[in-house]
């Protein structure tokens, strides 16, 4: 049984009298223990299709199945329950907690689940160094670069363990060797975690370089 199971996605926005038809009938299988990187044109509907199976947008039509298990069926209780348990983001935006530090920012989602603070901020600040910010641990977002901020949203994605982690464009704002750096992070929780990601990037070597390579064109999702 897949980890992630979609089917015939339909979704459009609708704005200003006009509609959008941005996802038209995505179908995809994604087992557990795939990295998976995801590219597409710029409008192309990336953000919108993570939004999606990330349970934070509902589509307008079509099937989700996490481990069998029917997602778009739950209550909003439920949706939430289940997304907190099972699924990281990194957003476009890194949306941190301007009045935080980095660490706090990292360890927020594990002490919100009431795990000892011990625990959580060791377990943060050992994600803060494998993201290459152990100096700057103690930094709020306003005193990150760019793509620092990215890093520490990654962090903190990573934090809970996800199974599947969807991240948007995590190398946006980094510099080839940077980003080629959390690419290698991503390989690394892909196979000492055993978590399952969606990497949206435009940097086209960097998608080649992961196991299964995905496109998103004319609302559909096709192999690479
Ligand atoms: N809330 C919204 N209301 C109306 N249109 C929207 C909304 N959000 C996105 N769109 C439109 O939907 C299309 C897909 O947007 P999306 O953000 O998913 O693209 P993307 O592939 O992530 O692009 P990028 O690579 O630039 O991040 C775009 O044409 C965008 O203008
Ligand atoms: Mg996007």
């Amino acid at each position: 049984m897949a980890l992630l199971e979609v089917r015939r996605i339909f979704k459009s926005y609708h704005l200003h009298g006009k509609r959008i038809d941005v996802l038209r009938g995505v179908d995809l299988d994604v087992e557990k223990g795939e990295l998976v990187s995801l590219i597409g044109a710029s409008g192309a509907g990336k953000s919108t299709f993570l939004h999606v199976i990330g349970t934070l947008d509902a589509p307008a039509a079509g099937t989700l199945h996490f481990n069998g298990r029917s997602v778009l069926d739950m209550n909003d209780a439920e949706i939430a329950e289940f997304r907190n348990r099972t699924i990281g983001f990194v957003f476009q935006s890194h949306f941190l907690l301007p009045e935080f530090t980095a660490l706090e920012n990292v360890a927020m989602p594990a002490l919100i689940q009431r795990q000892s603070p011990a625990k959580a901020y060791a377990w943060a600040r050992e994600l803060l160094e494998r993201v290459g910010l152990g100096a700057r641990v103690d930094h709020r977002p306003g005193e990150l670069s760019g793509g620092e901020a990215q890093r520490v949203a990654l962090a903190r994605a990573l934090v809970l363990r996800p199974a599947l982690l969807l991240a948007d464009e995590p190398t946006g704002n980094l510099d080839p060797a940077t980003g080629e750096g959390i690419h290698q992070l991503l390989r690394t929780v892909n196979e000492e975690l055993g978590i399952t990601a969606i990497v949206v990037t435009h940097n086209a070597e960097l998608a080649r370089s992961m196991p299964r390579q995905l496109r998103l064109v004319n609302g559909q999702v096709t192999a690479a």
